[in-house]
């Protein structure tokens, strides 16, 4: 069975291929001294038996990671789960599915007919997360069509199974305190966070403050063509110990709703 350092590092190089800013970051970071530690990774799938939530999590509970928290996205029509390792040095996993059954009819139909191309032996493969789009390429009408009612599911009928973002852990840094210092960082190099709910999501007191770049635009080539659409983003996080002095390792509903507004188009 291939290891977890073989998965997580198909995942970080698919990532960084599809993300030039992880880069330019990572080069501001190193000129500091800075080793990169990640928080978690979030990955995005659409919900059903061929590559759903559960299915996508498989790979990853048999290298060791055990779920560790539901959340609900009622607007988005988003469920998610996050997933801890024994080992605290591992990335957390934040999943997410868009559920067909809350979505439209036709948004249903289109996201079925795309399904309906996966290849069965797809969801058994232990490099599913990374396995990239597994129908073919939608045509603009299609994913104009999917972003008017969820640019979760644009993104996803486009970009295909791999990781949404990566998050540095503002926590492991030792010349940056804070996300306002790490914000002003990559801002000053020309690479704009996302505003979406304010720069800063989250607060002390609820143990987690994030925030994350807007996603860098990637031409791909679409049915009918070419396009710019935005890709994945970089996300960053502080977390903070409660009162019994344990540091917290959940997520926050409120602002993982608006971090998910990172790949919209809107969300300057
Ligand atoms: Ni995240």
């Amino acid at each position: 069975m291939p290891s977890l350092d073989t998965l997580l590092d198909r995942l970080w190089s698919d990532y960084r291929g599809c993300n030039p800013q992880v880069g330019q970051i990572h080069q501001l970071l190193r000129a500091r001294g800075e080793r990169v530690v990640n928080d978690h990774i979030a990955l995005r799938t659409f919900s059903g038996p061929q590559i759903g939530l559960e299915v996508l999590a498989h790979a990853f509970v048999d290298r060791g990671y055990r779920a560790a928290g539901e959340y609900e996205f009622t607007t988005k029509k988003l469920r998610a789960r996050h997933y801890l390792h024994p080992d605290p040095e591992r990335p957390k996993l934040f999943i997410s599915e868009l559920v067909l059954s809350r979505t439209s009819p036709a948004l249903r139909a289109t996201v079925e007919g795309l399904l309906g191309q996966v290849d069965p032996e797809l969801g058994g493969r232990w490099d599913l997360a990374a396995s990239g789009r597994p129908w073919p390429a939608p045509s603009s009408g299609v994913y104009q069509r999917l972003l008017a009612e969820s640019e979760y599911a644009a993104w996803l009928a486009v970009f295909g199974l791999r990781a949404n973002h990566f998050t540095i852990s503002v926590n492991a840094l030792t010349t940056i305190a804070t996300l306002e210092e790490l914000g002003d960082l990559v801002v000053g190099a020309g690479i704009p966070l996302s505003a979406a709910g304010g720069v800063i999501k989250g607060s002390p007191a609820e143990l987690l403050e994030q925030s994350s770049t807007i996603a860098a635009p990637v031409e791909l080539e679409l049915a009918d063509g070419p396009a710019t659409i935005p890709g994945c983003y970089y996300e960053f996080a502080r977390r903070y110990r409660d009162s019994a002095g344990r540091l917290f390792t959940g997520f926050v509903t409120s602002s993982a709703d608006r971090i998910f507004e990172s790949t919209d188009r809107r969300s300057e």
